[in-house]
């Protein structure tokens, strides 16, 4: 890959929030000392997981957090975002962890910035249902009430776009349903836990609050014009569907006629005003029109009846994963935004960009993140609020349905000896982050 990397990085502002993100699911273990999540009923069941792998121990960063902490601390990030695990809160002594968490967060100088939703549904609950939403607030709430006299700033959900179309339309993650275009009311339900969480994490005094929804440019196969309909079909479902209810209070192209429920009286719930709008972004997706064959994008499979088709985006380099590397893709999203939304979008942070790569001396992982940043230092020029911006991930983990063959990690774990090796591009991460002081 053509790259900048060891020239020095563009200057970003003031104040910048410097950080890496890990989720519950993936990094924590210890799954006998919590209720199970959809995600530990999916992984037992044959199939699932490429490498028939579980997270039950994953990275066992349960008991192992203070060396992750260290970690952390030894980066130089300002900030970390993680997610707290529901089912975990919900059983006996488990908001205890979180509250050890944060303490040595902040005793290490770095700020906490939770997730309350990142995909590990309680194995009971579902959000075919209305009241998954309302028991998400009271969820929250008991978070909010242990932690917030530490943590300042505050994630809702964690891409519930993929949530949705992976976990509920074509069957690729937990909870493994197939329901296509009937998995629409899990959308809003998710939408609308949002909402509510942001409500409740108002009443609890919050102030900084935030979702991180994956977001991610839509290019045309051609200018035909049934590859064109097909990439703004797409553009909808990935994009406007799950920034639209949030920024704007509205359904894009009359999807809210297909929600359940109330749906005027929803979107005024789902529509509470953000103070920043979190952004994963990983790469564009080329989109034409069905091509009347069942399709694989990303190791999933994509049905032959619907309306679009994933076309591969050829002459660029591929992670492990098979993902194109586009930097300039993030230039061109955050712009899009900010043309698209103006003033009703608040300021953007980047609560995810990363790559899966081998080997500890990972040349191409810096590349890809100096290019990244490039790219994003680019949209500041252009005048676009960017307050912030967090690698995908501090530790090699459990990557879904992938099992643990995909290494995002800025520090390598052996998954037998659970030994953490900084990899080059911690250190690579490192030097950035102390150049820009
Ligand atoms: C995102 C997920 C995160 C991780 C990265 C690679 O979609 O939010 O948990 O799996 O992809």
């Amino acid at each position: 890959m053509a790259t900048d990397a060891g020239d020095p990085l563009p200057r970003f502002p003031a104040g910048f929030l410097w950080g890496v993100s890990t989720s519950a699911h993936q990094i924590e273990g210890a799954a006998e000392l919590r209720g199970p999540s959809v995600w530990d009923v999916f992984t037992a069941e044959p199939g699932r997981v490429k490498d028939g792998s579980t997270a039950a121990v994953a990275c066992d960063h349960y008991h192992r957090y203070p060396e992750d902490v260290a970690l952390l601390a030894g980066l130089g990030v300002n900030a970390y975002r993680f997610s707290v695990s529901w089912p975990r809160v919900a059983s006996p002594g488990g908001l205890d962890f979180y509250d050890r968490l944060v303490d040595e967060l902040c005793a290490a100088g770095v700020r906490p910035v939770p997730t309350l939703f990142h995909w590990d549904l309680p194995a009971h609950l579902d959000w075919l249902d209305r009241d998954t939403a309302a028991r998400f607030a009271d969820h929250v709430a008991a978070v909010a009430g242990r932690l917030g006299d530490r943590v300042t700033k505050w994630i809702t959900l964690n891409e519930p776009a993929e949530h949705t179309l992976l976990g509920h339309a074509l069957g690729a993650h937990a909870p493994g349903r197939r329901l296509l275009f009937d998995a629409l009311p899990v959308a809003h339900h998710q939408l609308l836990a949002h909402g509510l969480a942001v409500r409740a994490l108002r009443a609890a005094g919050a102030r900084d609050i935030g979702i991180a929804n994956s977001h991610g440019p839509t290019w045309p196969a051609s200018a035909d014009p049934d590859d064109v309909a097909a990439a703004g079909f797409y553009d909808t479902l990935l994009n406007r569907l799950f920034a639209e209810p949030v920024l704007l209070g509205g359904y894009p192209d009359g999807l809210g006629e297909l929600m359940p429920g109330d749906v005027a009286a929803d979107l005024r719930v789902i529509a509470e005003p953000l103070d920043w709008y979190g952004v994963n972004y990983y790469a564009p997706t080329r989109v034409g029109a069905p091509l009347g064959t069942r399709g694989e994008f990303g190791g999933v499979t994509i049905p032959a009846e619907l309306p679009f088709s994933v076309r591969e985006i050829e002459d660029r380099p591929l992670t492990d994963f098979g993902w194109p590397v586009v930097p300039e893709g993030l230039t061109e999203l955050l712009c899009g935004f900010r043309d698209r939304y103006g003033d009703r979008l608040p300021p953007v942070v980047i609560t995810e960009n990363g790559c899966s790569y081998e080997g500890l001396d990972d040349q191409e992982r810096i590349a890809y993140l100096d290019a990244h940043l490039r790219a994003l230092h680019a949209a500041l020029e252009a005048g676009v609020d960017v307050r912030g911006y967090f690698v995908w991930s501090l530790l090699d983990n459990f990557e879904w349905a992938e099992g643990y063959a995909r290494r995002f990690g800025l520090v390598h774990v052996d998954f037998d000896t659970l030994e953490r090796t900084p990899k080059a591009s911690y250190r690579w991460f490192r030097d950035v982050l102390r150049a820009q002081g």
